[in-house]
């Protein structure tokens, strides 16, 4: 695996077919995943290392980001990934420009308020000066990846998005850097996130969509120590809130971010009815 830091470095590779995924390391099988899909494809892949200053809040876990770049790097050699970016912070910022999101405002937006305009921003210079032929991205971070596809249609880049379902821990938990700060109590609370979303979908299969159901699960989190922060069905492409139906028609994503303890975790299930 070669190590590249620089633009320079960049301008320098010349790949036919290079896949980019971008990261904020503190690598899971989620990460590995990805990787993994990429090179399935024939693709020669390129993972970037980088936390980006320009999504957190001032009170967000900016500071205390896990970094385990030796183990991100070792874990990355055992997936026969081609190149490491690890851009220097001042070379990367510099001149970097400010993106603004149609999605900035919904879901996670709500209490992170600049988080998704930090993200467009950051990926599109990634876009620029890697100039790779796809980006591979996670379901998990659902409305990342309406972001993403906004700024490649709106910056014309010749990427294709490519998305990969979620990998879950045993207990369905979505894998994430931040369940390493979860106690194991935590853990095994955070799995109701998943098994909530479940029942949740099934309910509306079977019922149609009725706002006291999603009330009901949010209450039944509450009482596990989840501490939801929003809990809802949306529009699959516009991200719209979904109104009370008993026959729903469309694409959808049943979403939620919620806190246990000070760690917040998201998730969510998409699918057509
Ligand atoms: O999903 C992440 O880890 C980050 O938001 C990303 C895509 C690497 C941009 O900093």
């Amino acid at each position: 695996m070669k190590i590249i830091k620089s633009n320079k470095e960049l301008e320098a590779l010349n790949s036919k077919k290079l896949a980019f995924v971008p990261t904020m390391g503190n690598l899971h099988a989620g990460h590995l995943k990805l990787v993994s899909e990429a090179k399935k494809l024939e693709y020669e892949v390129i993972v970037s290392i980088f936390v980006n200053p320009l999504q957190f809040g001032k009170d967000e876990d900016f500071d205390s980001y896990p970094k385990t770049l030796k183990e991100d790097k070792l874990k990355l050699i055992s997936k026969e990934c081609d190149y490491l970016f690890l851009p220097k912070s001042k070379e990367l910022l510099n001149g970097i420009h400010q993106e603004t999101s149609r999605y900035n405002n919904f879901l996670c937006g709500i209490d992170r308020p600049e988080h998704f305009n930090g993200v467009a921003s950051i990926i599109r210079k990634f876009l620029e000066i890697i100039k790779p032929n796809s980006i591979i991205m996670g379901e998990k971070d659902f409305q990342q990846t309406l972001v993403i596809k906004e700024l490649i249609i709106k910056h014309n880049f010749k990427c294709k998005l490519i998305t990969i379902p979620t990998a879950r821990e045993n207990s369905g938990l979505a894998m994430s850097s931040r369940n390493n700060y979860l106690t194991e109590t935590e853990r095994m609370q955070a799995a109701k996130i998943y098994s909530t979303l479940v029942d949740t979908k099934n309910l509306i299969f079977k019922n149609g969509f009725k706002r006291k159901d999603l009330k009901n699960k949010i209450i039944y989190l509450k009482k596990n120590n989840i501490n939801v922060i929003y809990f809802d069905l949306f529009d699959a492409e516009s991200l719209e809130s979904i109104n009370e139906s008993p026959h729903l028609k469309g694409n959808f994503v049943l979403a939620t971010a919620a806190k246990i303890g000070n760690t917040r975790l998201i998730d969510n299930i998409v699918f057509s009815i």
